[in-house]
């Protein structure tokens, strides 16, 4: 189906399951400990080795030689492949290095051998007993210093819309020069690590040529491409199963070690091979999101309105990596004539930096947001109101390009009357409750919502049931409930009649969970292969579809009705299709847009700071379940309170690796950290998005949080930090 003018009505419409607040379909499952992740695939092939993968233990440089003969010695071991027993393998179009193979090394933890036993424990000991003899090489480890000499980059996030290098607007010096009131201020976001629950994971058989691996992957057609390309596989011969995820972020949109480590292990030990990276590979051997340095200036009119707006921002990578995309919001957030946004980026030695939830937009609002914020004070503006003065409904950068929908505004008032903001003193340091310095801040949250096709299949049987197949996955966002609640909406059954089955590459392609496009995305492509099951239905029946009401478990036309299962027949029916966007897209910019609220208390003697109040207001299309909608909210917004507070993957700028990496020195917030969080949905619907009428939240919940946190913090104190985290010597 391709989707190329606006939606106009249609089943989705009626809300009877779309749109409904309902537990997870798979909760059960998870609750239960009965949903396999891809560690605990214990049925799926026989006589399963584990696998120990071993990491450099330098940045930068060559192995020399490795001496195995101890490890190969050791008890329980089966096969031992090292880096040096092939050459380099092929890159995966997602990844900027090569997973495995050959004598260089590009950043630390980097896989050189894969040890395969009878347990994991023997493993571990022989992947110990390995002698590597590296010859290391000086490398670049300190973005502030790398930056001074970074170039002009163009940007590919995730979702593979180019960005370029330099955009220009106007004639932004010669606005900023004249502007009566400016700023000019840097900001700083550290290296930041995905801290999924569940590890990168892989098991992996071969039947003769033909690789069978179970996972942990958010982008199966990815995975399935590019370990085809990487081990010189056929695509046709690789098959991929991830049905449950314990959690991305990002870090598991790509192929990464664990999967080809899994494969080759197998091969060499002729038996399939479980494997898992331990925490510091999940740190330095996949990606994270890298540290950025961006420098914001705003010139603006007495009464408030920005007349030259500059956002450049730098981040280091390996060679063949991209610049974190940390500009994008500001061309887009804000009205003014005379703009510049540009990306630099280092080359470094560090493990790869790539997408964490809300690539770009999370740490480029951490720094927008609180220069707004900044400018508001200088301005003596209220920042609500400096803000809404500021909106603007067409792409600033492109007149007559309108937003599809944008309730900034109605989100920041909505949320100020909500919040209590009325409440809050402008001037910062003087709230304070016994030993608490009290403040509130409030950030705009932006993310583009972006379209990808998505195909799906679903059957009807004789029973009226309704299986939907996609390799769609679920990484803990919900999927296999809207995509339920979807296929019951368009056939008229309740949610119990259909079953979904996510992750399998033998499915067809969906948009995959990256992005926040998963549910919106996904859901249309089920949304088109309803539509043509219910024409097949309509067809045997020999009724008009456009006739057919789907409904209560029948399909009636006139005064003729039957049973669902009776209309499909003994066989059943089956249908498949994809939703394909055309220029409609284009014409619109589509983007979700949300007011963050935080209140925190900081304690007057030790610096701590205490999150206590935060509220979402967002505004992002049909939200087809307010439940699971809520939930990726606020998990959302508690990592925005990790990235103000206490996210940052230490580098140690000597040696070139993360030194705090496992989940006891990468510190995320706990239920602890986080009192009281509200979320409140604006009413909307976006038919220029899909048939849905959707957009995408999981990521928008965390795009501002971090700046609201810091803007609440200098409420509270009148202490301005520009550089996350914001521990408490910064406040000292
Ligand atoms: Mo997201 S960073 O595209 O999982």
């Amino acid at each position: 189906m391709k989707f190329d003018t606006p939606a106009t009505t249609n089943p989705i419409d009626r809300l009877k399951v779309v749109g409904q607040p309902l537990d997870r379909i798979d909760g059960p499952f998870k609750t239960t400990g009965t949903a396999p992740y891809a560690y605990e695939r214990h049925g799926v092939a026989p006589n399963q080795a584990y696998g120990f993968v071993l990491g450099a233990g330098i940045a930068k440089g060559r192995v020399n030689a490795m001496d195995t003969a101890a490890a190969r010695r050791a008890p329980g071991v089966l096969a031992i492949v090292t880096t040096l027993d092939m050459p380099k393998l092929e890159k995966g179009q997602t990844n900027a290095a090569a997973l495995f193979g050959g004598a260089e090394i590009q950043h630390y933890h980097q896989a050189v051998a894969v040890v395969v036993a009878e347990t994991f424990e023997q493993a571990r000991d022989a992947a110990g007993l390995i002698r590597v003899d590296y010859a290391r090489q000086p490398g670049r480890f300190d973005l502030a210093a790398e930056a001074r000499h970074a170039p002009l980059v163009g940007g590919d996030s995730e979702e593979g819309s180019g960005a370029p290098p330099e955009d220009r607007v106007g004639d932004f010096e010669g606005a900023f020069a004249a502007a009566p009131v400016k700023l000019d201020e840097t900001y700083t976001t550290p290296d930041e690590s995905h801290a999924a629950m569940e590890p990168h994971a892989s098991i992996a058989a071969w039947e003769g040529d033909r690789l069978t691996v179970w996972t942990s992957n958010q982008m199966i057609a990815w995975g399935k491409r590019d370990l085809a390309k990487t081990l010189g596989l056929k695509p046709e011969n690789v098959r991929i199963d991830s049905p449950y995820v314990g959690g991305g972020f990002g870090g598991k949109l790509f192929l990464r070690a664990d999967a080809v480590l899994a494969a080759l292990g197998a091969k060499a030990a002729g038996r399939p091979v479980k494997l898992a990276l331990t925490r510091p590979l999940v740190a330095n051997n996949t990606t994270h999101r890298p540290a950025t340095i961006q420098r914001i200036r705003l010139g603006a009119t007495r009464d408030g309105k920005i007349t030259a707006i500059a956002h450049e921002s730098t981040s280091g990578n390996l060679k063949d990596g991209k610049p974190e995309t940390a500009v994008s919001q500001t061309k887009l957030l804000y009205a003014g004539a005379n703009r510049l946004t540009s990306m630099r980026m280092a080359e470094m030695d560090l493990p790869e930096g790539n997408a964490m939830r809300a690539p770009g937009e999370a740490p480029g609002l951490m720094a927008l947001e609180v220069a707004i914020d900044e400018m508001a004070e200088r301005l003596g503006m209220d920042p609500v109101e400096f803000r809404i003065l500021n909106d603007t409904q067409e792409d600033p950068e492109k007149p007559g390009r309108r937003f599809s929908q944008r309730q900034l505004v109605q989100c920041l008032r909505q949320g100020a009357e909500r919040f209590g903001w009325a409440n809050r003193n402008f001037r910062p340091g003087t709230r304070r409750e016994g030993r608490w310095l009290v403040g509130m801040g409030v950030a705009a949250g932006f993310r583009n919502n972006l379209l990808t096709k998505s195909a799906a299949r679903v059957r009807l049987d004789g029973q009226g049931v309704v299986t939907v197949e996609t390799d769609m996955t679920d990484i803990g966002t919900g999927s296999y409930t809207i995509i339920a609640q979807t296929a019951a909406e368009m056939m008229g059954v309740p949610i119990g009649k259909v079953v979904v089955r996510l992750g399998d590459s033998d499915f067809p392609a969906s948009a995959g969970s990256g992005g926040q496009w998963g549910a919106n995305n996904s859901t249309a492509g089920v949304y088109a292969a309803c539509v043509k099951l219910r024409e097949q239905v309509a067809q045997k029946l020999g009724i008009n579809s456009a006739d057919a009401v789907f409904e209560d478990g029948q399909v009636r036309a006139g005064n003729r009705a039957a049973p669902l299962g009776q209309a499909a027949g003994p066989e059943g029916l089956s249908a498949e299709d994809v939703i394909e966007y055309g220029d409609l897209a284009k014409r619109y910019q589509q983007s979700t847009f949300a007011g963050h609220f935080v209140e925190v208390g900081v304690d007057a003697m030790t610096g701590e700071t205490r999150v206590r109040r935060m509220l979402a207001v967002c505004a992002a299309g049909r939200i087809l379940n307010p439940k699971s909608a809520r939930s990726q909210v606020i998990g959302a917004m508690t990592m925005g309170v990790g990235a103000a507070l206490t996210e940052a993957l230490e580098v140690d700028t000597r040696h070139g690796f993360f030194v705090n990496h496992d989940l006891a020195g990468y510190e995320v917030p706990v239920h602890a950290d986080i009192p009281h969080q509200e979320v409140i949905f604006l009413d909307e619907v976006d038919p220029v998005s899909s048939p849905m009428k959707a957009k995408g939240v999981g990521e928008l919940g965390l795009c501002g949080v971090g700046a609201a946190v810091a803007n609440a913090i200098h409420n509270a104190t009148g202490i301005r930090v520009r550089d996350y985290p914001i521990t408490l010597d910064k406040l000292i």
